[in-house]
């Protein structure tokens, strides 16, 4: 039995992520902190689409609790590997709690790139994929949120850089990189925790942001698109509701 697996699938892009790969019938591996929310979609998503959805409860900025998820799911036959799970911080970095920022990074940058590592080295010459979200921000430096910027930029480099890699040894495992832009998930309220920012001038940023804002069922539709090319990356335009499918970003030395 093939499972998709997705990390942070408890909100947000996640979730729509589950209920579109669900839809399409595929079975699930979902992951997160909060397993009253992983259980109830799995009730709903086994009912309406007669799938199985298999819940695993971590925090996974903590090394030990990735190195053990990957141990329990390893031997599941893994058709595509999402790495999701992720937050931001909305601060100046000099203003920044370090112990959130080093959670973030945790997050972002560590769960990720240990279970890239672990599922590329048991599935290289699989027909298999992995999916590592980066944001519009792994792209482009975004001020209000720097050190989040920069923790995509490693996503973003780290995946293509793996994607071209793997294409040079002709290896079967496809690399691929979706970049979200703004949308309406529980992410501007994790950012904004602990953030030293004005509240006037969050209000405004919210605002104009909202009008830009897509929806995660919007992007899970983009994200299925991206599973379903050839492409190594997927970036969602900031203003417009297009997606572009893209074989390169970064000039390779
Ligand atoms: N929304 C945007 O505007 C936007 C734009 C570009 C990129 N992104 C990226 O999209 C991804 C999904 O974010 P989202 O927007 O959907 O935000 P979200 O609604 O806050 O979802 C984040 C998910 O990650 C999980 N998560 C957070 N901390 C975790 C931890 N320590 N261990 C395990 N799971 C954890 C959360 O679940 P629990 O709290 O239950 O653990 C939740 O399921 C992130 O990588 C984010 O950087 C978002």
């Amino acid at each position: 039995m093939k499972y998709v697996l997705i990390t942070g699938a408890s909100s947000g892009i996640g979730k729509a992520l589950a209920e579109k790969f669900a839809k399409q019938n595929h079975n699930l591996i979902i992951v997160a902190r909060r397993d009253k929310l992983l259980n109830d979609l799995k009730k709903e998503l086994e009912i309406k689409y007669k799938i199985r959805v298999l819940v695993y409860v971590y925090d996974l900025s903590i090394y030990e609790n990735v190195i053990k998820f990957y141990d329990q799911i390893k031997n599941f036959d893994i058709e595509v590997f999402i790495n999701n799970a992720g937050f931001g911080d909305r601060n100046d970095p000099w203003d920044s709690d370090l112990y959130k920022i080093k959670k973030m990074i945790d997050l972002n940058i560590t769960a990720l790139t240990i279970f890239s590592i672990l599922f590329i080295k048991d599935n290289l010459n699989k027909d298999v994929q992995l999916i590592n979200v980066s944001s519009t921000a792994g792209y482009k430096i975004w001020l209000g949120g720097i050190i989040y910027s920069a923790s995509k930029f490693y996503v973003s480099v780290f995946g293509e850089g793996i994607a071209k890699l793997i294409l040079e040894k002709k290896a079967k495992l496809k690399m691929k990189i979706l970049a979200p832009s703004s949308t309406k998930t529980e992410f501007v309220t994790r950012s904004v925790v602990k953030s030293k920012v004005d509240q006037k001038i969050l209000k405004e940023s919210e605002a104009k942001r909202s009008f830009y804002q897509k929806s995660p069922q919007l992007l899970a539709e983009y994200a299925y698109k991206l599973y379903q090319s050839d492409k190594i990356i997927g970036i969602v335009d900031s203003f417009k509701d297009k997606f572009y499918l893209e074989d390169n970003y970064f000039e390779i030395m």
